[in-house]
C-alpha cells in the first residue's frame, strides 16, 4: 500500500530545488498580468537567500514535497501574520506559496502540501488562513476550494 505524498519540513539541502520551483511561480504570475506582477530577472537567488534566512523562524511555515525516489518537487510557504487593520482582519496564518512540478501535477502533491501548510498555523493558534490567487489560475482555486477555503476579497488593480 502507498503511504501517500511525502510532505516534510524543508531543510538546507533542499534550497537549490526549492528555489527553482519558486522561479516558475514567479514567472507564472508574471505571465498571468505583466504589469501587475513582479517581474525578476533571476528570482531563484532571493528565494534560496529570503528562505535560507527563515528557515528556522516559528512564525514561518516551509514544507517541501518530495515524489518516490525523494527528489524535491513541490513546496509550501506560509507564516503567522499580525492583525491588520489595513486588512481589516485579526492574526492569521498566510499562505505566500504553493508550486508542484508541472511533471507531477494530479497525483495529491498540491493538496497534501495546502492540508499541512494551513494545519501548522492553526496548530499555532491561528484561528484562519488566508490566501492570494491570481484570477486566472483557476486549476489552483479548485484546489483550494475543494479544501475549504472560500472567496472573500477580490483585488481590482488600475494602472496610472
Ligand atoms: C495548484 C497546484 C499546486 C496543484 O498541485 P497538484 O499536485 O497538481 O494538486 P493535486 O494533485 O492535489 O490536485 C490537482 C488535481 O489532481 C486531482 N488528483 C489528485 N490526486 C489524484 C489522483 N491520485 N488521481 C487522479 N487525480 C488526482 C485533483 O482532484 C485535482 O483535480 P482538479 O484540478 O480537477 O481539481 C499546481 O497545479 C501548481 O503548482 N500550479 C502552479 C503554481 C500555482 O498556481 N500555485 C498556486 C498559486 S496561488
Amino acid at each position: 500500500m502507498s503511504d501517500g505524498p511525502r510532505v516534510r519540513a524543508m531543510a538546507a539541502a533542499d534550497l537549490d530545488a526549492v528555489s527553482r520551483l519558486a522561479g516558475f511561480l514567479v514567472r507564472l504570475h508574471h505571465a498571468f498580468d505583466p504589469q501587475r506582477f513582479l517581474h525578476l530577472r533571476s528570482p531563484e537567488s532571493g528565494y534560496a537567500r529570503y528562505f535560507a534566512s527563515v528557515l528556522d523562524d516559528p512564525e514561518v511555515v516551509l514544507l517541501v514535497a518530495e515524489d518516490d525516489g525523494g527528489a524535491v518537487v513541490g513546496y509550501a510557504y506560509a507564516r503567522l501574520e499580525p492583525r491588520s487593520y489595513d486588512e481589516l482582519r485579526e492574526a492569521c496564518g498566510k499562505l505566500h506559496d504553493v508550486y508542484v512540478d508541472d511533471r507531477v501535477r494530479g497525483r495529491g502533491l498540491g493538496e497534501a502540501l495546502v492540508r499541512e501548510a494551513v494545519a501548522r498555523p492553526a496548530a499555532r493558534g491561528a484561528p484562519r488562513v488566508l490566501l492570494l490567487t491570481a484570477v486566472q489560475n483557476e486549476q489552483a482555486q479548485r484546489l483550494f476550494a475543494r479544501l475549504g477555503f472560500r472567496t472573500t476579497m477580490l483585488e481590482m488593480t488600475r494602472e496610472s
